[in-house]
Order: structure tokens, then sequence, then C-alpha cells
């Protein structure tokens, strides 16, 4: 279908912009999101920063092995590896960390968390980052399920292309707190049955997650590729910082992405959720069906986002050939 404008009267499923009367705000990805949300604000209330907030509600995600593409219970890779991806930030100081690819492992935020506390780095990956693991403490653990492994061994029988339409994806988490500071954390085992190695938008600063402590905080969920080739995230602060509401910063960043995609905006895929720093609330997606989960004091809910297309979320995408005639 032809994209939609900035703000279309047709725009589907959105529950319009929201606005948190009070604080901590938390916004994540998903219906999953909810409850994680709800323990990150049980967390700052009982005395937690807002960071540590955002890492026990994505532990809980993490530790949930009934979910299929995050930590523990996650969908393995091409060789039935679990390879796991997270990062975290906090806007004070503009601090992140982050880990990819990482094995064995069941909270990589909690290590994303140590790799920016404890190390002059950012980002750690593979076997790098399971030795910090190691080193800080973390446990090692088998991270395929029962249920993984028999899906991982349909997929072999049938040898189809990696997908993600078993269970939804990653888990996002922004947080604002009540003096003004801003958070955020991703994590996932992203695409099932990738290649080994092959590392998505969480984990990677300015794609799965951006915080700016003078803007907004935004995340992403969905296709990696599809976001990572356009620095997602980064990109829907900046539109914040332009002055849009929230919403309208996600609306218009998948506009920008599908405007410049062979994919359009049917294939894409992608998810955004964002908050500004005066509390206001917004997501959108490429197309129908992505929830995402808001708490704040007084209020806890799953809304659904805007989308801009009518095809339903779940699918694979990645680079793609320019079309037939096209700059060739
Ligand atoms: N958004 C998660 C991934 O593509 O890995």
């Amino acid at each position: 279908m032809a994209l939609l404008m900035f703000n279309p009267p047709g725009l589907r499923g959105a529950e319009g912009e929201g606005q948190a009367t009070q604080f901590p705000l938390f916004v994540s990805t998903w219906p999953f999101g909810q409850p994680a949300n709800e323990l990150a604000r049980k967390t700052v209330e009982r005395g937690g920063s807002l960071l540590d907030g955002i890492e026990a509600g994505i532990r809980l995600t993490e530790a949930d092995f009934k979910n299929l593409s995050v930590g523990i219970g996650g969908l393995p890779n091409r060789d039935g590896v679990v390879q796991l991806d997270a990062c975290i930030m906090v806007g004070r100081g503009h601090q992140a960390g982050a880990v990819a690819a990482i094995e064995g492992i069941l909270h990589p935020i909690s290590v994303a968390r140590k790799v920016m506390e404890e190390t002059p780095h950012v980002l750690l990956v593979g076997q790098g980052a399971q030795d910090f693991a190691v080193d800080q403490g973390f446990s090692l653990q088998p991270l395929l399920t029962a249920t993984a492994r028999e899906e991982w061994r349909k997929w072999q029988a049938k040898q189809s292309d990696p997908k993600r339409d078993l269970n939804h994806d990653t888990i996002a988490m922004i947080g604002l707190d009540a003096a003004g500071n801003l958070a955020g954390g991703c994590s996932t085992s992203g695409l099932a049955y990738k290649l080994p190695g092959r590392v998505g938008d969480s984990p990677l600063i300015g794609d799965g997650l951006y915080v700016d402590n003078e803007v907004g905080a935004a995340g992403a969920t969905g296709v990696g590729e599809n976001v990572l080739r356009y620095c997602g995230s980064f990109l829907v602060v900046e539109f914040m910082r332009q002055g849009l509401h929230p919403q309208a910063a996600c609306i218009k960043t998948i506009e920008r992405i599908a405007r410049l995609d062979p994919l359009g905006v049917d294939e894409l895929f992608i998810n955004f959720i964002a908050i500004d720093k005066a509390g206001r609330f917004g997501a959108a997606g490429t197309g129908e069906g992505f929830e995402y989960a808001v708490t704040y004091p007084g209020s806890s809910e799953v809304r659904d986002s805007a989308a801009l297309s009518s095809r339903s979320v779940g699918a694979i995408g990645g680079n793609q050939p320019e079309p037939r005639g096209e700059n060739r």
C-alpha cells in the first residue's frame, strides 16, 4: 500500500498521544512489557534508581522461559545455540553499555550494565562478553529450553528462511523519573535461526535504544536489520528534538525509513516506542498489531500503537537489492 503521510486521518490503531501525569513513567514494547514495567515502577518506589527499575524489569522478561525471543527460552541460531544481545543507557552523563552474541548468561541486561559501570568500553561481543560476565561473577547456564530446541529441530527439518513469527520479539524499555532524568534498556535473543554471530539492532546504541537527557528516549523492536541501517531510535529522538510529540516522531521515523528502503512500509516490520522529557509518550509500527505497555503511578495499560500499513507484524527483512532499473 502507499505510504501514508504524517498524521494522516486514516492512521490505523493509534489510541492517541499519551501523557503521564505522575512519575516514574515506564514504557516498553509488547504486552509482556507490562509486568516488566510494573516491577520497574515498584523497584523505584522502593528506593531504587531509574536504571535499577529498567534493569529489574528487563530481567523479569529475560527469565521468562516461555518467551521465545528474550533471554532463556529464546529461539537459537542456525546451529542451535542461543546468542543474546542487550544494551542499557542512562541519560545523565550519556553513559551506555552493551553485549552482543553472548552465550550462556541468563541476564545480558545486567552484563550490559556492568560493561557501562565497570569498564571504559561500551560494547563487548561473543566470547569476550562471556569471559567478562564470568569475571564479574555471572554464572554460565544452558539457555536452550526443550520448547526452543523442538522449534529449532522443526526448522532444521524444513530448512526455511529464518523467521520470527512464532512470538513477538525484543523488550525495549524506556523510563523517566520525577527529576526529569531518562534511562532505557533493550534485550533480545534476536532473529530465530540467525547466522551465528549475527547482531541485530538491540545492543547497538542509536538503533535498538537511544537516550538523550535533554530530549527523550526511544527504543525499537522488529526486524533489526531494518532498524540498524537507519539509526532508528536516534532518529526518533532527533525528531522529538525538533518539537514533535513522541508518537509523531515514531511515525515520522517509519515514514523516513519506508521512503528510503526498497522493502517499503509493508515489508519492513519495525516498531518504535518513545517518551520525551515532559512525560509524553507514543509508539508506531509499520504494521497493525504492535502493542506497547505504559506504566506510571495510578495507571498501567497495554496500548495499540499507530500503524502505517495494513500488514500485520512479523516476518523477516534485511539488506535488499535495489529495484530493477533504479540506480543501476
Ligand atoms: N530486534 C531484534 C533483532 O532483530 O535482533
